[in-house]
């Protein structure tokens, strides 16, 4: 028996779908928790991987190809925080392999991929990084992010009053819990907690690169809930400007500090918004129950499935739902065919939200909102438990 694999999260950039199939069946087989994406070193997905921040890393590399290996080369020598990684090749060859090893590349693993093969590389690996593995091992804090349809449908409500629902459950001090307001120009989740708008992304910016995790804690405003806020920017900002590593080094930071980080994000959609999403454990699409806020849902998941995002978990809430089913709205089962999906979590429309947010109080300390608030926290429960598993639930199901 070797080394345990259990609970270590393997982030792995992969060439070809039948080798990410062997890959996963070898490591989830053992207890691994695998987040496989398809690219090559000369793409994007690589930043996105290690936004994730995995325990280790498997990266499918063309030995022939010098360039494929200049470009590891130039990832491991820029970029001090990665984790152990273990390469794969379909023609490994001696020079190659050479190299790989004065790069420090733990093991190569030859193609197709042998589940023992595999799984002795990242044993070995987890012995000389000496790395915990189970529940026990840090790095692990999970981030979701919410979508909207269209605009004003209760997304910061359905955000802010989940979290203060999933603190109340958990120690105080320090935080657990972290909000990130990126809903840039119009973000309000400062304003429904009665925080000061401290720092926001654009603060952070230009210290981006030292960033650590204590500096971003301090950086943050602290409701006394136990929540940590990123504000969003006082004056409005051009979208446009901002660098989606910044977005996604944030992230990083933030789960190795917080085990739960929330992301409000903006209705545009721009490359680091899409980033965010990728770099995202879930996905949490909001809308109301009305014609139009359903059709810009479903052109939400259009645009989720364009961008490649399907390998992300997901769920869909219709909030604002009357409890006469819908008296002037539409039924759910409408509304389900008219996504093309499921929907996952229902919130009634209830006067006790508006006035929680004018209190910026929890719903359950507002008269008669005690229902609802179950209802919320309930409804962050179930992305954060979708988000835990990381089975990436089909976008689109009917
Ligand atoms: N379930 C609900 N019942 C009644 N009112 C609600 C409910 N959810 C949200 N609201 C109210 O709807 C309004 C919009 O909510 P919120 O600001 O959370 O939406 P949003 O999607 O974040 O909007 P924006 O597009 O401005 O970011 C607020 O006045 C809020 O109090
Ligand atoms: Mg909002």
């Amino acid at each position: 028996m070797g080394v345990s694999v259990q609970g270590l999260e393997i982030g792995a950039l992969l060439r070809s779908s039948e080798t990410q199939k062997e890959v996963a069946e070898a490591l989830s087989g053992a207890g691994a928790k695998v987040r496989a994406v398809l690219g090559n070193l000369s793409g994007n997905e690589i930043r996105i991987l290690l936004a994730r921040a995995p325990s280790m890393a498997l990266i499918d590399i063309d030995m022939a190809d010098p360039q494929e290996l200049a470009a590891l080369e130039t990832l491991i020598t820029s970029d001090g925080t990665l984790p152990p990684i273990i390469v794969t090749a379909a023609h490994p060859t001696l020079d190659g392999m050479r190299r790989l090893m004065r790069l420090g590349i733990m093991d190569v693993v030859p193609q197709p991929v042998s589940a023992h093969e595999l799984l002795q590389a990242v044993q070995g690996a987890i012995t000389s990084a000496n790395l915990r593995t189970g529940s026990s091992h840090g790095l692990t804090g999970r981030v979701i992010s919410f979508l909207k349809s269209s605009g004003g449908v209760g997304t910061t409500s359905l955000i802010v009053q989940g979290a203060l629902g999933l603190a109340a459950e958990r120690p105080k001090s320090p935080a657990s819990i972290c909000l990130l307001d990126l809903d840039l120009q119009f973000g309000s989740v400062a304003l429904h907690l009665d925080l000061p708008q401290k720092c926001s992304l654009l603060d952070l910016a230009p210290s981006h690169e030292q960033l650590e995790g204590n500096m971003l804690r301090d950086a943050l405003a602290h409701h006394p809930a136990g929540l940590d806020v990123l504000a969003a920017p006082p004056e409005i900002h051009p979208l446009e400007g901002i660098d989606p590593e910044i977005a996604t080094r944030l992230i990083a930071t933030a789960r190795r500090e917080y085990a739960t980080i929330f992301i409000d994000l903006p209705i545009t959609w721009s490359a680091w918004s899409r980033a965010v999403l990728a770099a995202s454990d879930a996905m949490m699409l909001v809308m109301h129950p009305t014609v139009p806020a359903i059709r810009h849902a479903r052109r939400q998941i259009e645009t989720l499935l364009d961008e490649h995002l399907d390998g992300v978990p997901f769920q869909t809430t219709l909030n604002c739902v009357r409890k006469s089913l819908f008296g002037q709205g539409i039924s759910l089962r409408d509304a389900e065919r008219a996504l093309g999906r499921k929907i996952d979590h229902v919130i009634p429309l209830d006067e006790a939200v508006a006035t929680a947010t004018n209190v910026g109080q929890p719903l359950a300390a507002v008269s008669g909102g005690r229902g609802t608030g179950k209802t919320i926290t309930k409804t962050i429960k179930s992305i954060l438990q979708a988000a835990e598993t990381a089975v990436p639930a089909s976008i689109r199901r009917n």
